[in-house]
């Protein structure tokens, strides 16, 4: 059955020291609709760590997905549970981060070659919660890089209860590649996700990997169910503001770059009332202005938050100030 509560035409990728709740805040600024993803926590962190760090969210953030990054059936279980309770809508499995970290921990990618041990997991997790399971891949792992060997393990585990599945159409290579060359070298392949839909209608299918414009994501809604951006997002935020209007059935105007950062400043005020730290929240909207006159100066003013400005809005109100001069959207 597919699960059809959470719409999930878009979503913005799980990326470590990047979406965390600032960020998830600011891409809803962008986006009503798009599903939106926690960095990857393993179950280590919040078995054992420091928990409300890792979970805390804003309502705004709904439909919010958290990934979890593990391979032991019972501690997922928990951690899911966790999450659940915490009122997340879905928990995501990380098996497609390559890292040496992550593979010392056997989990991420190299799950791929363990599909009995992940079908274990989805099961496990699946019989305590009722929010939807969902699982990040790839296309394949080194050599099981066959078209066989990536329907083989969509199809054990969607055996065991995991209708959703979003994969980054590249395989991983696991000795020898960075994280970041694993996300560029070795090939994108969307026809085999596509394919894997074809071949698995009622499941949900996200494709993954390469997408910087509304234009692709939307002709990729005809071969799949939904599109997840990831790096686009980070450094060029402004591509999602028309994605309501363009892929959902939104009638009302595009968000503006000024309003959507007055908006942001309004939420940074009440943050650094609670305690954080500017630089924690202003290094997320670098981006906002990627391409547009002012933004070599816009990037600059907020790269240079001290520890002086750490409580003093009007660090971003100079910000803001000073890019109105320079860029007049209409
Ligand atoms: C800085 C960074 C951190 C990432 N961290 C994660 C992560 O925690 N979990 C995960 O599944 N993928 C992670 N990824 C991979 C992205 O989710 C995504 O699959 C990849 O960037 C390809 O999508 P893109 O081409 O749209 O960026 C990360 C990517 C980047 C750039």
């Amino acid at each position: 059955m597919v699960n059809n509560t959470i719409d999930r035409r878009l979503s913005i990728a799980p990326m470590m020291d990047h979406t965390d709740r600032h960020f998830r805040y600011f891409m809803r600024l962008l986006s009503k609709h798009a599903v939106l993803y926690t960095e990857m926590i393993t179950t280590g962190a919040l078995i054992h760590g420091d928990r409300q760090r890792f979970l805390s969210f804003n309502d705004v953030e709904h439909p919010l997905a958290i990934q979890l990054g593990g391979s032991n059936p019972e501690d997922l279980a928990e951690c899911a549970k966790i999450s659940e309770n915490e009122g997340y809508d879905e928990v995501n499995l990380n098996i497609g981060c390559p890292s040496d970290r992550v593979q010392n921990g056997q989990f991420g990618a190299c799950l791929m070659s363990n599909k009995n041990l992940v079908a274990d997991c989805v099961d496990k997790i699946q019989s305590i919660i009722s929010i939807p399971v969902t699982i990040k891949t790839r296309i394949g792992i080194d050599d099981l890089d066959s078209y066989d060997f990536l329907y083989d393990f969509i199809n054990t585990t969607r055996a065991a209860g995991c209708n959703t599945f979003i994969i980054h159409a590249r395989k991983a290579i696991l000795s020898g590649l960075s994280p970041k060359e694993n996300r560029e070298i070795p090939p994108l392949n969307y026809e085999r996700v596509h394919k894997i839909k074809r071949d698995f209608p009622d499941l949900n299918i996200t494709i993954n990997g390469g997408f910087t414009e509304l234009s692709e994501i939307k002709l990729q809604l005809n071969h799949v169910d939904g599109v997840m951006v990831g790096r686009t997002a980070y450094q060029n935020p402004f591509m999602l503001a028309e994605a309501d209007n363009i892929l959902f059935e939104n009638k009302n105007p595009a968000p503006l770059r000024a309003s959507i950062l007055k908006s942001y400043r309004d939420y940074v005020d009440k943050q650094l009332l609670q305690g954080e730290r500017i630089k924690n929240l202003s290094r997320h909207i670098i981006g906002l202005y990627q391409g547009q006159p002012g933004a070599r100066q816009y990037r600059q003013l907020l790269s240079r938050a001290t520890p002086k400005d750490k409580n003093n809005i009007q660090f971003l109100d100079d910000v803001i100030e000073a890019i109105s001069y320079s860029n007049t959207e209409l």
